[in-house]
This record gives structure tokens, C-alpha cells and sequence, in this order.
């Protein structure tokens, strides 16, 4: 009976179940959406133990290399320690608008899947209309699915800071892009 390590819980499969499956079973919240090998939303990295061979199939040679692994492919056989990876593009919706003073507004956004951004990164932020900008990340919660951003209106600024402090509104969704 193999034990999968995931977000600080245990969770016990049977020989040779189906990672997601058996995750999905007892409650745990692992994106996935074709169950196919396809979309990739259900890519895991594993921290500690082996990949099983099945569930690396559909990835790249660098993908392999990480320890990346497909949960929908994936038949355990072994104990395995696995996260939610990083990366560096992610989905969000906004989930808060706080104005600072007439010229800023702090943007509160949040994640399902964990961002590689730190504080005082440059993210790159692109809304449902296509308004774009780039602005230093302010701050970002310990489990980097909540990050925030000081955005300033100048005049001339760019159309993302103007729709900031025009028509954004909570639950709106974004894209938020890390820049190297
Ligand atoms: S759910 Fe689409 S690849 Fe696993």
C-alpha cells in the first residue's frame, strides 16, 4: 500500500491505483482536467522516491529530469513525496482592490496553482481585454497563490494601470507572467 506525501498530508493508495484518482478520493485538491496525458494540469513534481514509469511518458527530457510527473497517468507502486509545481505563469482573478491614496490602488490577486515569484520581482500582468503592464511584485503569501502589487496612475501610464483604477473589480480573471 503505497503513501503519497502531498501538502503536508498522507494519503494511502492501493497497489498500483491511479494517482489522481486515489488523490482526488480522499478529498486532496489536485488540478486536472482531460485525464488523458494532454492538458498537463495535473502535473506533480515528485520531492522524494521514484516517478513511476507510466506517468512520465508525455513529457519532455527536461520535464523527466525535474522529477515531473502526469498524476492521471500515474500508477503507484512505491511511497512518494510530491507538490504542486512551480511556475511561472499562472491564472489568477483578483480578490481585492484596496485604494492607498488617489494615485495607487493595492491589487490583490490569487492563484490556484503556486507562482515561482518572490517580492520585488517584475510580473507582467495581462487582463480578460488584453491591458498589459509590468510592475514589481509588493508582497506574496507564504504558499505563493497570493501575490500583490502597488499600482500607480500616471498620466500616460500604461492601459492596465488606467483600468486599474477605472473598471477593475474583484473576481475579474488576469494572467499573471513572471519576467526573467
Ligand atoms: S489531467 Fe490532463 S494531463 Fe492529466
Amino acid at each position: 500500500m503505497p503513501a503519497i506525501e502531498f501538502q503536508g498530508q498522507c494519503f494511502q493508495l492501493d497497489d498500483n491505483e491511479n494517482l489522481l484518482d486515489g488523490l482526488l478520493k480522499q478529498k486532496a485538491s489536485v488540478p486536472f482536467s482531460c485525464r488523458a496525458g494532454v492538458c498537463h494540469s495535473c502535473l506533480l513534481q515528485v520531492t522524494e522516491g521514484k516517478p513511476p514509469a507510466d506517468s512520465q511518458q508525455f513529457l519532455t527530457e527536461k520535464q523527466t529530469a525535474k522529477g515531473f510527473m502526469l498524476a492521471c497517468q500515474a500508477h503507484v507502486i512505491e511511497d512518494i513525496t510530491v507538490r504542486l509545481p512551480l511556475r511561472d505563469e499562472v491564472p489568477g482573478i483578483i480578490t481585492g482592490l484596496t485604494q492607498l491614496s488617489p494615485t495607487e490602488i493595492r491589487l490583490t490577486m490569487s492563484t490556484r496553482l503556486p507562482f515561482s515569484i518572490s517580492k520585488g520581482d517584475q510580473v507582467y500582468l495581462v487582463n480578460h481585454e488584453g491591458f498589459e503592464g509590468h510592475y514589481p511584485v509588493a508582497d506574496v503569501s507564504d504558499d505563493l497563490l497570493i501575490i500583490e502589487c502597488l499600482i500607480e496612475r500616471k498620466a500616460g501610464g500604461d492601459p492596465f494601470s488606467a483600468w486599474v483604477h477605472s473598471d477593475a473589480q474583484t473576481g475579474l480573471r488576469l494572467m499573471l507572467i513572471k519576467q526573467n
